[in-house]
């Protein structure tokens, strides 16, 4: 699982250069079996598993990690996406996390900026209790989070998002659907209790500012990217954004991957089932391009860490990615 070495030093860096790095990797024997164009036999049934075992699979993840030892605040996502902190006052900018963990994204935004609000999926609701008692824990005084922070569960590659969140006329969908109409007991037909989430809020919320995307696709199996990138274009407004961090092609990280754990080309399998894809920039454009996002910022993000106990150095590759979903002319 992502390891915040070095936390502060993570940031849009360039230690080393990839295409050194590529052909370092590349050339050397012990890595052949990663860039074999399919997998041994014998691993490759397990790359259709089924959308319930990888839910499963993160959901025991979650069981299994609830004391929350892992968790580190992602700092350094504020440097990363400066975007995120310069709102102007009362902006009240709306943000959706994806696979938000246990909130190691959104507490630093919601800590930073007063004028976000946090939408926060996961597709364990193991995961989505714990994050709330973290951020909830995590809030000092009148600077409560209370009123910033909704989770709701969510597996969005395959059920994609619910219709209260998304940019559009929801509210012409809500009145006309009056099974899902008798599910809201509103005064005033604007704040309302959405019965997906613990929370009253708007019920309607109209769209997002900001879907972070952060070490979430690279667990989403490949033949289901396009849809979940479809998925986070319709919930954005025009001119809002995708902030993506995940890993990149030959992270240290896919190095380690034995070879039975290949279930795809630069798609793997952990011992817990959860999966990891490995991104180059090529597949990453296509992604995002193809779902009508319009790229702003694209590269690798290469760190050498230095594991001090083992005096081991690692190299990190990550991808650092920014898309628009293009404004109304
Ligand atoms: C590596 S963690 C990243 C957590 C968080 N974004 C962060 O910055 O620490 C990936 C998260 O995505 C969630 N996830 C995996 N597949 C998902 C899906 N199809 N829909 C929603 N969440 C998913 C997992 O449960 C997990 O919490």
């Amino acid at each position: 699982m992502e390891n915040s070495c070095a936390v502060e030093a993570e940031y849009f860096c360039k230690d080393f250069d990839w295409e050194e790095h590529r052909a370092e990797v590349e050339s050397n024997p012990s890595f052949r079996y990663h860039f074999e164009s399919t997998p041994s036999s014998s691993s490759s049934t397990q790359s259709t598993s089924s959308p319930d075992s990888d839910v499963q699979a993160w959901s025991q993840f979650h069981i299994r990690h609830a004391s929350g030892k892992f968790f580190k605040e992602r700092r350094y996502l504020l440097k990363e996406f400066p975007e995120l902190l310069s709102s102007p006052p009362n902006s009240h900018l709306k943000l959706l996390e994806v696979g938000c963990g246990n909130g190691s994204t959104v507490l630093p935004i919601l800590r930073a900026n007063k004028d976000v609000v946090v939408y926060a999926c996961d597709c364990s609701n193991e995961t989505l209790e714990r994050a709330k008692e973290i951020i909830s824990g995590s809030a000092t005084g009148v600077a409560s989070f209370k009123h910033r922070f909704h989770t709701f569960f969510c597996d969005f590659s395959t059920n994609g998002f619910p219709d209260w969140l998304a940019y559009n006329p929801c509210q012409d969908k809500i009145l006309k659907e009056s099974y899902f109409l008798s599910d809201f007991k509103g005064d005033n037909g604007l704040r309302l209790t959405n019965p997906y989430l613990s929370e009253e809020f708007d019920c309607c919320v109209g769209g997002v500012d900001f879907v972070t995307l952060i070490f979430t696709l690279s667990a989403v199996p490949l033949e289901r990217m396009p849809r979940s990138i479809k998925e986070c274009f319709t919930v954005l407004k025009p001119g809002g954004m995708v902030l993506l961090r995940d890993y990149g092609l030959y992270d240290m990280t896919m190095l380690r991957f034995e070879p039975d754990k290949r279930v795809g080309f630069r798609e793997y399998m952990r011992s817990d089932g959860t999966r990891s894809y490995f991104f180059t920039l090529e597949i990453v454009r296509n992604l995002f391009l193809n779902a009508g996002f319009t790229e702003l910022e694209l590269d690798y993000c290469c760190v050498k860490s230095v594991n001090r106990r083992k005096g081991k150095s690692m190299r990190r590759v990550w991808v650092h990615g920014k898309f628009q979903k293009p404004a109304l002319s």
